[in-house]
């Protein structure tokens, strides 16, 4: 069998797990908002009007912070339409997603939403068709205290105490041609640091992240963020990542190795922040919200484009994810984690319906994707530091990203309760790897507490609304995989395409 190795030592700490990295996207586009997270009449709809079985997956998800409202959506959007009386809101023609926008939900509703799902608000201004003064409108709509005209129009709304919202993102993929209001890198770069500057005047320490690029294949990758950072480097804290993977022409090695490509873009937008921070002889640090990231079939949706006809919250992207899809997933987190100096903050896209860890039936059940399975664990067991490990592992050729490793891995170490979990992905499309993991460093009396792997003999098995559960995590032992301890040695059998946690106790 192959094998792969790694060493593990408490001492070699990257950083601790940020709990933003396990955030999500609640954007106002297809059946995210309406009857996803919220259903007024579905027999498990609050008082609210959200839907209950939604909120408690979003807590099993584990998702800490939530973006919100968009996305391209936020490009066009008009946050004061979602605010005050329902039957006076406007509806609205949302070009981005060709759809109609009712408008019954929005700041108000969503902060409410948040507080019972228990995740931090990120919110993203409109920097498409709008600029300082709505942004600067709508914070002190959210965020003043009380006595002036917004602040008070909130409380008459019902929200007596201001929403405290410190994650905001400069506009949305303005560096995409699709975006509505796109810019050039010097017009957005302008706009962003006249906003951060405005919106810091109104609350010196807000967190802001302006827009870097929409993906690495994009032809102004880097020299966008450059360029953006040059006009807003002193007045923002984050320039955001926005990366979708999929498999193309049954080409799964490639697929499978999507993380390289995670990591070359974070590595790539250090090194353009560092460089520009360097420029300026600056000794601050940019750091990178990765707040878009998934597996996205991108390509059937720009081969079957958006319906002719406006409607309310047609279903839109609803992809259906398979085994292979989930290992990739859960292989993205672990690039995340890896980056955890620099990547303290991140958002799956989305979290219900569309391309999503949850499903919904109008009217009926919710459920869980097969992506649903790798957050809910790293989110539950990524906790202390993460640990900088050394794998040496055999590798493979790919179509697109060249020579791969075919193991990855991460671990974390949480100092408090002496808990070593182990993350790792096997890329293999075959054969098993056996992981040789050096423990010494931690002394010979680690026990293993929990193992959870994801695979399956059909790589392609999905779960559906009536086979919930057909995809799901099993302890190691039960999936074709092994794990023996011994003092301080482990040695695991990853099996083919398969995402592990494994959890090592006192
Ligand atoms: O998440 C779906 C879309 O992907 C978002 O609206 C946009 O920001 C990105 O292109």
């Amino acid at each position: 069998m192959l094998r792969a190795r790694v060493a593990l030592n408490p001492a070699a700490v990257v950083a601790p797990v940020s709990r933003r990295t396990f955030g999500s996207f609640v954007e106002h586009m297809g059946r995210c908002v309406y009857t996803g997270i919220y259903e007024p009449g579905h027999p498990l709809a609050d008082e609210d009007g959200f839907r209950t079985d939604v909120l408690a997956l979003t807590r099993e998800l584990g998702v800490t912070m939530v973006r919100y409202p968009g996305g391209n959506f936020v490009s066009g959007y008009r946050w004061e339409d979602g605010v005050g009386p329902r039957e006076q809101r406007p509806r609205r023609r949302d070009l981005a997603w060709r759809s109609i926008e009712t408008n019954e939900v929005g700041i108000d509703e969503f902060a409410k939403w948040a507080e019972k799902a228990d995740v931090e608000i990120m919110y993203a201004v409109n920097l498409g068709t709008r600029g300082v003064q709505e942004a600067l409108d709508v914070h002190e709509y959210v965020n003043h205290p009380d006595g002036t005209a917004l602040s008070e129009q909130r409380r008459a709304n019902g929200a007596e105490k201001p929403y405290g919202i410190k994650l905001w993102c400069l506009g949305n993929e303005l560096d995409g041609p699709w975006q509505t209001g796109h810019k050039t890198p010097e017009e957005y770069g302008l706009l962003a640091a006249g906003t951060a500057r405005a919106l810091r005047s109104a609350e010196p320490d807000l967190e802001l992240v302006a827009c870097g690029s929409s993906s690495s294949s994009m032809p102004t990758f880097g020299t966008w963020e450059s360029t953006v950072l040059e006009h807003a480097y002193d007045v923002v804290d984050y320039v955001s990542c926005h990366a979708y993977y999929e498999e193309h022409d049954g080409d799964l090695g490639s697929f499978l190795a999507s993380a390289v490509d995670m990591d070359f873009f974070v590595n790539s937008i250090v090194a353009t922040a560092d460089a520009v921070g360097a420029r300026l002889k600056s000794t601050k640090k940019i750091n990178l919200s990765f707040d878009e990231w998934n597996v996205w079939y991108l390509s059937r949706f720009q081969n079957a484009p958006l319906p002719e006809e406006w409607k309310v919250a047609p279903p839109v992207i609803e992809d259906r994810y398979n085994v292979a899809d989930a290992v990739v997933v859960g292989n993205l987190l672990i690039s995340l984690l890896r980056h955890s100096d620099r990547v303290t903050a991140a958002c799956q896209a989305q979290l219900v319906n569309v391309i999503a860890p949850i499903m919904t039936e109008p009217g009926g059940p919710a459920w869980k994707q097969t992506v649903f399975h790798p957050f809910a664990k790293t989110a539950a067991l990524a906790k202390g530091d993460v640990l900088r490990l050394h794998i040496e592992a055999p590798s493979y050729e790919t179509a697109k990203y060249g020579v791969a490793p075919l193991v990855d891995a991460v671990a974390t170490h949480d100092p408090a309760t002496g808990d070593v979990t182990l993350f790792a992905v096997n890329r293999d499309v075959a054969n098993p790897v056996e992981l040789a993991v050096d423990l010494s460093a931690f002394g010979a009396d680690l026990t293993v507490a929990e193992t959870w792997t994801l695979t399956d003999d059909d790589v392609y098995a999905y779960n559906t609304r009536d086979a919930p559960e057909r995809v799901t995590l099993r302890p190691i032992a039960e999936t074709g995989g092994a794990i023996t301890l011994d003092g301080g040695a482990a040695l695991i059998t990853l099996p083919r395409v398969s995402w592990s946690a494994i959890r090592l106790t006192r």
